[in-house]
């Protein structure tokens, strides 16, 4: 029988893109207030999914403020803060990028959320997309360097969590002793990329590790992933894909000396769910009615890296009609999935312009009604496609009510997620391994 499936719900307000935002139902005047995602993670924790997850870009174009929220957003740990003083069980990944923020700060940050959480906090370890004008004292580098930044960053913030162990604290009011001076230490870590001297400014570890997502699937990114990553958060638009990259990650995590089931695949599954399935084509064509060809064709063009006029409209394309961009392009994995797609699915321009891939993200979808949604979700299982998921509600809050109310009761019946939280410090799942 296989383990229950990990669930998590995201916050970043997915309901609000394309042009969803402007539905009377939308809620977007609330898109900066901090309720509304406890109130959402309070119905995640009562639905019993394992946690809620922020991700986080720093860099906003101002143009893209005319047609809707896009990167605008609160402070992930600042708001995931919030949300664990107002939850008791379910786990909170924040987002934090070796790229922009020291190691330093990456580690308070991160024991500061395990500390107000009680032992519920993991990291979304990711090495940026965008944003570097905003943090002009470090080059940005290109993706491959960015990982072996994150790979020392990393290493920086675990021997920071170590400079103070918890346990180094005796709070001796007789002897005149609060904490034992000689387990502290400074790191004196000089390195490639940083310099630190350490020690951490507060008592680390009394509620244990911090579980490590990551996301980027490029072959540094797997590697990455397979030494370090408790879960992955993948980017996998068909079952084939996500399998592939399970099964990749399985066997690198072995290769690096650890258990294949030590790193879980745990793709975005985006939902655009209604009580019917025209209903909810009606819901994805809404979102994305502001997206016309133009735009589609620069979304492309931007993706792959390449100019892409004069593409023919009346035949099926092949890989030959893209050839590799010259230049780095913003995500290797996501132009990857796309390549794929079009080598798999040789499709028509027009067939090209509407995928998930081109109109919104190149996240597994299900548009249809929630027993779609379990079905898919049941059928990837069963393929040994996924380790769990992290929904992002599409198209209207109602989504999310049918994931939450009528989706995750029917998995739980058909015994694939947890009956109850176990332990005081959950993230249980992540941190028993
Ligand atoms: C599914 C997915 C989600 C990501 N989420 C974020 C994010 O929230 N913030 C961010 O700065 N970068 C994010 N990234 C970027 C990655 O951290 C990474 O920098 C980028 O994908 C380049 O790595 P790659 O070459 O392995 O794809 C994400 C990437 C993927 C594939």
């Amino acid at each position: 029988m296989n383990p229950p499936l990990i669930v998590g719900l995201s916050l970043a307000s997915t309901w609000l893109s394309g042009s969803a935002w402007r539905r009377a139902d939308s809620l977007v005047e609330r898109h900066h207030d901090v309720d509304l995602y406890v109130e959402l993670a309070q119905r995640a924790e009562r639905a019993r999914l394992d946690f809620v997850f922020r991700p986080d870009t720093v860099y906003l174009d101002p143009s893209s403020q005319a047609q809707g929220p896009g990167t605008s957003a609160l402070d992930p740990t600042l708001l995931l803060a919030c949300v664990a003083r107002a939850t008791r069980h379910i786990g909170v990944v924040t987002t934090l990028s070796t790229s922009f923020q020291e190691p330093f700060h990456i580690a308070r940050t991160l024991e500061s959320l395990q500390v107000i959480s009680g032992g519920r906090a993991a990291w979304n370890l990711v090495t940026g997309l965008e944003g570097q004008g905003n943090f002009g004292h470090r080059p940005f580098l290109d993706a491959g360097a960015r990982y072996q930044q994150a790979e020392e960053s990393l290493q920086v913030v675990q021997a920071l969590l170590g400079s103070y162990p918890a346990d180094a604290l005796q709070l001796d009011r007789e002897g005149g002793l609060y904490a034992n001076a000689q387990a502290i230490h400074p790191i004196h870590h000089q390195g490639t990329h940083f310099q630190v001297h350490g020690p951490l400014t507060l008592p680390a570890g009394r509620f244990g590790r911090v579980p490590i997502f990551q996301a980027g699937a490029s072959e540094d990114g797997r590697a990455f992933a397979a030494r370090h990553a408790d879960a992955v958060f993948a980017a996998a638009p068909t079952l084939d894909a996500a399998r592939d990259l399970r099964t990749a990650l399985r066997q690198l995590a072995v290769q690096a000396g650890r258990s294949a089931e030590a790193v879980r695949v745990l793709p975005g599954l985006s939902l655009y769910l209604a009580p019917t399935r025209d209903e909810a084509q009606a819901l994805f064509e809404q979102a994305h009615e502001h997206l016309g060809r133009p735009q589609r064709l620069a979304k492309l063009s931007s993706i792959l890296g390449i100019a892409v006029d004069g593409l023919p409209a009346d035949r099926r394309l092949t890989p030959e009609d893209f050839p590799v961009a010259a230049q780095p392009v913003r995500s290797r994995t996501h132009a990857e999935l796309l390549r794929r797609r079009i080598a798999s699915d040789r499709p028509t321009l027009d067939a090209l312009l509407a995928l998930p891939e081109v109109v919104s993200s190149a996240h597994w979808q299900v548009v249809g009604t929630s027993t779609d949604a379990v079905e898919h979700i049941l059928a990837w299982q069963a393929a040994d496609a996924i380790d769990g998921f992290v929904a992002l509600p599409g198209g209207s809050l109602a989504s999310l009510d049918l994931f939450l109310d009528e989706a995750v009761p029917c998995l739980r019946s058909a015994g694939c997620l947890r009956t109850a939280y176990t332990g005081s410090h959950l993230f249980g799942p992540l941190q028993d391994v």
